[in-house]
């Protein structure tokens, strides 16, 4: 055979083995839209909204679509079943984090939202530990959020007659529960410093949720290089480091290790114990200072913002807001702080917290996940380090999980005969192993404090139902609620 047989010959046998792979489809790459190069589809997506793009485009390539952001591949799963498929029924597949690098900096790479494999292990399993240890499963928390509680009651009383914007007076009572958590300490409401780390956490998490802070994200050298607001942000990150890590030296100087008073007094004994013994480890400064870091912003913002939102909707829908005052008023009263064991008593007001979850769709497009390995996901393949966006927008969203997606209807989580009905499709905390570790606490804060409040207060809003507009003011990493002004009313 000639050389030039024997070319057309291989040839031939190249593309029978290529035709063989594509139609078994296991080796097939999920479609998606053309993308260019350099940039890839990133001038197609809706920078303030992405989440819009994504579900257009499963209507056309369906479920698992491939998108580049700039060079960077990314598979968006899109739907319940989608979903929940990868995230449970494959959960250790899809247990990867992606590379966030504007949270990478800010923690120096370390710490528990951004890592993976054996430190993220061995922080999840850690923190998992010792939040339920402080508290989350035990009475110790519920008492901390009473108590917050009644500091918030007392602020809004103070507050009298004027209207005001709730966010710092929210997330002052809901941080003061992760800070009881995390430093073992509450702050008063008038601590300066409290309100400056505040107005730092809730700007770092709107930059991120701003089409700069997306650039950020996918051009972060690029980025480092240019001027813009991002390296004010940074500098601010700095001042969350330095409160932290003087909080972590104050507690290692009165650290006793009988009695553990915190998070990061456990953390200390682990890392104390470590030095002891001089095993390779993950419990060391750098992880605790990150980790610290990372509950206080995962912790402070999110819980907030859907507790502001929840009471806009609450003036928004005033015959909502008295339905549940008065299934409180019946079984609680005015008086008594709510428990946890009096949700099961108020299928109302448990249905409307849910639904105001939905509704918000905090983090349409969750924290991206990341393929570790070659993924084999639906007969297609994810290969290794592709960034996965399990777009839980679609699944709080969808129109088969959900009678009317796009209304607030309490409903949703009621049956016909008005006793509480969970869904399983509401997962605005995420699903499987990487599933948000506060979700219990964030739970209990919302479902204590919301409580609390309509014992006191009625809610309105200066200018009326019709005036209150509850789009959010960003959607694109969070839907972020609108400010706005609250009347409370003492009952
Ligand atoms: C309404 C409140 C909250 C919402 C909607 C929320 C939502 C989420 C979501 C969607 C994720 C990503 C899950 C995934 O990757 O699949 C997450 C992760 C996380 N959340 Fe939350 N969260 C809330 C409150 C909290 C609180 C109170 C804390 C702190 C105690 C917290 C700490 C974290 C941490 C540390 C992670 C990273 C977990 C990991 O990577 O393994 N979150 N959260």
């Amino acid at each position: 055979m000639d050389t030039y047989a024997t070319l057309v010959l291989a040839g031939l046998v190249l593309v029978l083995f290529l035709v063989v792979r594509m139609t078994k489809g296991e080796r097939r790459q999920a479609p998606g839209p053309f993308a260019l190069p350099v940039i890839g589809n990133m001038h197609q997506v809706n920078k303030h909204a992405p989440f819009k793009t994504f579900m257009e485009w499963s209507k056309q390539y369906g479920p698992v679509i491939t998108v580049y952001l700039g060079l960077q591949r990314v598979v968006v799963l899109v739907g319940y079943e989608t979903v929940k498929e990868a995230l449970v029924d494959q959960a250790e597949d899809f247990s990867g984090r992606a590379p966030a690098p504007f949270a990478y900096k800010a923690t120096k790479g370390f710490g528990l939202l951004i890592s993976n494999g054996e430190r993220w292990r061995q922080l999840r399993r850690f923190t998992l530990t010792t939040l339920r240890d402080f508290g989350m499963g035990r009475k110790k928390m519920e008492s901390w959020i009473q108590e917050e509680s009644k500091h918030l009651v007392d602020l809004l009383r103070e507050n009298q007659p004027a209207p005001f914007d709730p966010t710092f007076f929210l997330s002052r009572a809901v941080s003061n529960v992760i800070c009881a958590l995390v430093f073992g300490q509450r702050f008063s409401y008038k601590d300066a410093q409290l309100l400056k780390l505040l107005q730092i956490i809730s700007g770092i998490l709107k930059f991120n949720s701003t089409p700069r802070g997306q650039l950020y994200n996918i051009f972060p050298r690029l980025m480092d290089y240019l001027p813009g607001q991002h390296h004010a942000i940074f500098r601010e990150v700095n001042e969350l480091r330095k409160f932290s890590t003087e909080k972590i030296r104050e507690h290692q100087e009165t650290l006793n290790p009988d009695d553990p008073r915190d998070y990061i007094d456990c953390f200390l004994m682990r890392l104390n114990e470590v030095e002891k013994n001089l095993v390779s480890t993950e419990f060391h400064h750098e992880n605790l200072t990150a980790t610290v870091l990372n509950l206080f912003l995962a912790g402070t913002e999110t819980t907030s913002s859907t507790m502001r939102y929840t009471m806009m909707l609450l003036i928004k829908y005033p015959d909502i807001q008295e339905k549940m005052q008065k299934e409180i008023d019946n079984v609680i009263g005015q008086t008594r702080s709510p428990t946890m064991e009096d949700r099961k008593s108020l299928p109302f007001t448990n249905a409307v917290i849910h639904e105001a979850q939905r509704f918000l769709d905090l983090v349409p497009l969750n924290v991206p996940h990341y393929a570790t390995k070659d993924i084999s996901f639906k007969g297609y393949i994810i290969p290794k380090d592709t960034v996965v966006i399990p777009l839980l927008h679609s699944v709080l969203k969808s129109v088969d999980q959900w009678d009317n997606p796009w209304t607030f209807n309490p409903n949703h989580f009621l049956d016909h005969n008005g006793n509480f009905k969970l869904n399983p499709a509401f997962i605005p905390f995420s699903s499987g192993k990487r599933a948000c570790v506060g979700e219990s606490l964030a739970r209990m804060e919302l479902f204590l404090f919301l409580v609390t409040l309509l014992q006191h207060f009625t809610f309105s809003s200066p200018g009326g139902p019709e005036s209150v507009d509850i789009s959010p003011e960003f959607s694109s990493l969070g839907n972020i609620p609108r400010r706005y002004q609250l009347i409370a009313a003492p009952r």
